[in-house]
């Protein structure tokens, strides 16, 4: 019966194709490509294939780009009470347990050569935590300071979700209580070959992939986790992405600039480390704030300078965003995500109209992507603050080189050894400038460096090459 409701919205929209070997498929096979078509909005699809698909429709880059403001790293003058006030107010909203933490985890630690959710992936100095554990154990320090519990939203993908779910199992959810972890899985979105055609990879399956982070927003509502923060009493939520383990995974002092200024979405920044760094920037668009990624940006933009000589778009996206619940409502109102979908021509293996698996060799298909900073120009008042680079941004992205777990563990022993040092323990062995010993500082002991600070740890002597791991 569903067979044949499928069957016709696919003939309405001429993509029959799909069906076209369903006669000869076992069950299984019948209800997995039955399962993947029911899971997909046909209607949207088949306007996404007219506007974006048959025909190159690039979003078109805004006629007027300038750079944005942001709130500043350090409050000068008049400020300094504001700021005051916002992390007071960060921390009154985490007292009354109306914050709560989004991940996106959805995709697979390949670049890195790791086969496996990338949440996996081994990464700090000393005890080789993995990524997930690092933020697990982060908000349960947070949680701890503010006495209430912080509901963990943890967003995944088809090809993750089984083992990223065994993983905090085999892990008893590193201490997290199981009943605050919140799993659910993205969205995924067909390739279509240029003539719009959605693409079959195996007989009884279609060529699907996720559908961008900015699916997330989507899939918050789809499975319920937004009606488990509205239950729950949950106003803002904290997003931040699998590949950074220095992101403070909720930081008062944000959420209360966010909370304050009565901004929908709000986001971080660091400064460029070069014109062309592989990071989205933030714009004043067509008198709109939003993020234009990397690729998109003119390069002449990116390397005009202000007369001192610093760069004029300057203001890297580090992908962490603080979000009012009741904004991803509205986003998601009348039952359509509303923002743009990004496209990419890419090489996408595929069985043709015979049964015979083609391997292609230059780009065959397109696949469609949304990205999460597209809501921000949607977002009442939204505001950008100003972080350092070398506090909360060095992510695990390639193998080797920038952003690889070389850089990542260097900046997480500089990140400890600065913290300490602030903490009064001044003999940490150094060469070169560089700390010349392996430091790790347990985010169950302390979540910042005010919160170490505090602590007063009492340290014997560090000696050069040693691996020390603060925990108490
Ligand atoms: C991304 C941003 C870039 C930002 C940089 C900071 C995009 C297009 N660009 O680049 O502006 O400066 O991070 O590190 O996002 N993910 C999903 N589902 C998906 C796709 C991605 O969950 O369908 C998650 C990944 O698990 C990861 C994150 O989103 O946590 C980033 O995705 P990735 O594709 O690696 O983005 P970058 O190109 O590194």
């Amino acid at each position: 019966m569903a067979h044949k409701l499928v069957a016709q919205k696919l003939a309405q929209i001429g993509q029959s194709g799909v069906l076209r070997f369903y006669d000869d498929l076992e069950v299984a096979g019948k209800e997995k490509i039955m399962m993947q078509l029911e899971s997909l909005d046909l209607a949207m699809i088949a306007e996404l294939i007219e506007t974006q698909v048959k025909t190159k429709a690039a979003i078109a880059l805004p006629q007027d780009i300038q750079p944005a403001q942001a709130y500043a790293r350090t409050p000068q003058g008049e400020q300094k009470e504001f700021y005051a006030k916002a992390r007071a107010r960060g921390e009154e909203l985490l007292n009354q347990g109306k914050v709560a933490a989004f991940l996106v985890a959805g995709g697979q630690g390949t670049r890195l050569g790791y086969d496996g959710p990338k949440g996996e992936y081994p990464v700090t100095p000393v005890k080789n935590k993995p990524l997930f554990q690092v933020f697990a154990e982060q908000l349960l320090g947070r949680a701890r300071t503010h006495g209430k519990p912080i509901p963990w939203y943890v967003m995944t993908s088809d090809a993750n979700d089984a083992a990223s779910r065994a993983f905090f199992h085999r892990h008893g959810y590193f201490g997290y209580n199981e009943d605050d972890v919140f799993f659910f899985q993205q969205g995924m979105m067909p390739a279509f070959g240029f003539n719009g055609e959605m693409l079959l990879v195996e007989d009884d399956s279609l060529a699907l992939s996720p559908d961008g982070h900015g699916g997330s927003l989507r899939a918050l509502y789809k499975s319920g986790a937004l009606a488990d923060m509205q239950k729950r009493g949950i106003e803002h939520l904290s997003y931040f992405q699998v590949d950074n383990p220095l992101v403070q995974c909720i930081d008062p002092l944000f959420i209360g600039l966010h909370d304050l200024t009565g901004s929908e979405m709000s986001s971080k920044t660091v400064r460029k480390a070069a014109a062309l760094e592989k990071v989205g920037n933030f714009c004043i668009a067509d008198g709109r704030l939003q993020v234009i990624e990397y690729s998109d940006l003119p390069e002449e933009l990116a390397k005009s300078a202000n007369p001192d000589g610093s760069l004029r778009f300057n203001a890297g996206s580090i992908a962490i965003h603080a979000l009012r619940v009741s904004f991803i409502d509205r986003l998601n109102a009348g039952g359509h995500l509303s923002l743009p979908w990004h496209r990419a021509e890419k090489k996408v293996p595929y069985v043709n109209a015979k049964g015979v698996t083609i391997k292609p060799e230059k780009p065959n298909a397109v696949k469609l992507e949304q990205f999460v900073f597209d809501a921000i120009p949607l977002a009442e008042n939204p505001i950008v603050y100003e972080t350092d680079r070398a506090e909360e941004f060095s992510p695990v992205k390639n193998a080797e080189g920038p952003d690889s777990p070389d850089t990542c563990r260097r900046d997480q022993v500089r990140r400890a050894c600065r913290w300490l040092e602030a903490a009064g323990v001044t003999d940490i062995p150094k060469l070169n400038n560089e700390p010349d010993c392996n430091l790790e500082i347990s985010p169950l002991y302390a979540v910042s460096k005010d919160q170490l600070v505090a602590k007063k740890p009492r340290m014997v002597a560090i000696k050069s090459g040693q691996s020390v791991y603060v925990e108490k």
